[in-house]
């Protein structure tokens, strides 16, 4: 008696393997996510994550550089904020001379057909740390929604082709579409951090950013009042429905790989482009066991992006996407 099949003459060797092989990754599918900070000639090594960096606008053009030249075709933009400049409204986030601002007009610059897309939350701006704004201990909702989707429209009159709001206000999809749509911006794109979880995982983005909620008397020390629950799973389907009914364009999750089951939901259940966010914690992990040798970390790396393209992600906001590039080149 033989076994009917074989599957391993599918496995046999790599000829094979790469016929066969469901899901490729190529840096198409990346986009890198970048810090910028103030100041001249800095190249910061964030404590957290070893070989990431925040770079100052001199220095960001050449990374632009780098990255177009390895194949990935967007960036997503992140500024750390000079303390002096926050308060509790965001006022610095819509000055038309805002580092971010001057941000996007740089990258446009340095790679013109680059795709820029903008963080849109308070949080780097928020002398709370919050992504909204805070009264009487609570994070309100409208006053927020609005002053962020002032926000958005400051982004793509910067030059913006996408903004991607973090914040998880209700309604903001719709009130950011129909400001960007009054100012003139209708292709500006709005990629909506549809499902994004309360999760531990944003620690080392925070210490990047210098953005984590204050400890403060009548301050929350957590976001759980406006981002998931990690025990919830069809909550997320509701909020990516609810974002493509608003206007958002791209719908994501994050963080990765604790909520690939998720991507596979709205894979399955919406019809619009999904992207994930590989986030800095999960980066962290991956560092830190490749740097005691107790992971081959770029192994490791390539494993959990194949992942989370195979659980329906369109493309991912990561990282690695540099290193990840150079592996695949
Ligand atoms: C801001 C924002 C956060 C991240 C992206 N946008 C942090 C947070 O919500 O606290 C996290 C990204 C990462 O951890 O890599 N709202």
């Amino acid at each position: 008696m033989f076994p009917l099949n074989r599957n391993r003459r599918l496995r046999s060797t790599q000829s094979i393997r790469s016929l066969v092989q469901e899901t490729s990754v190529t840096p198409k599918d990346f986009q890198a996510p970048l810090f910028v900070v103030e100041g001249e000639n800095k190249k910061e090594e964030i404590a957290s994550m070893p070989g990431y960096f925040r770079y100052s606008l001199d220095l960001l053009s050449k990374e632009v550089k780098e990255i177009w030249q390895l194949g990935i075709g967007s960036v997503l933009l992140f500024v750390k904020v000079e303390e002096n400049l926050k308060d509790n409204a965001g006022k610095e986030a819509v000055n038309p001379d805002g580092l971010m601002q001057r941000a996007i007009k740089t990258v446009k610059n340095a790679v013109p057909e680059m795709l820029v897309m903008t963080d849109v939350a308070l949080d780097p701006y928020s002398k709370y740390g919050h992504d909204g704004i805070v009264e009487n201990g609570r994070i309100v909702n409208d006053a927020s929604v609005e002053a962020l989707a002032k926000m958005a429209v400051s982004h793509a009159q910067a030059g913006a082709n996408f903004v991607a709001p973090s914040d998880m206000m209700d309604g903001r999809i719709l009130i950011m579409r129909q400001a960007l749509e009054q100012e003139g911006f209708e292709n500006t794109g709005i990629m909506s951090y549809s499902a994004k979880y309360a999760s531990a995982f944003y620690g080392p983005f925070r210490d990047a950013l210098d953005s984590a909620p204050v400890d403060a008397k009548d301050i929350p020390k957590d976001k759980k009042t406006y981002q998931m629950d990690p025990a919830n799973r069809s909550e997320a389907i509701r909020e990516a429905q609810m974002d493509i009914e608003e206007g958002a364009d791209i719908v994501m999750v994050k963080p990765g790989l604790c909520y690939l089951d998720i991507v596979r939901d709205l894979k399955n259940a919406v019809n619009a482009p999904i992207s994930v966010y590989q986030v800095s914690g999960e980066y962290a992990m991956i560092k830190a066991a490749g740097e005691k040798g107790w992971l081959d970390e770029n192994a490791v790396m390539l494993e959990q992006i194949t992942a989370i393209k195979r659980a329906g992600a369109d493309f991912m906001a990561t990282y690695f996407a540099k290193d990840a590039a150079k592996l695949l080149q």
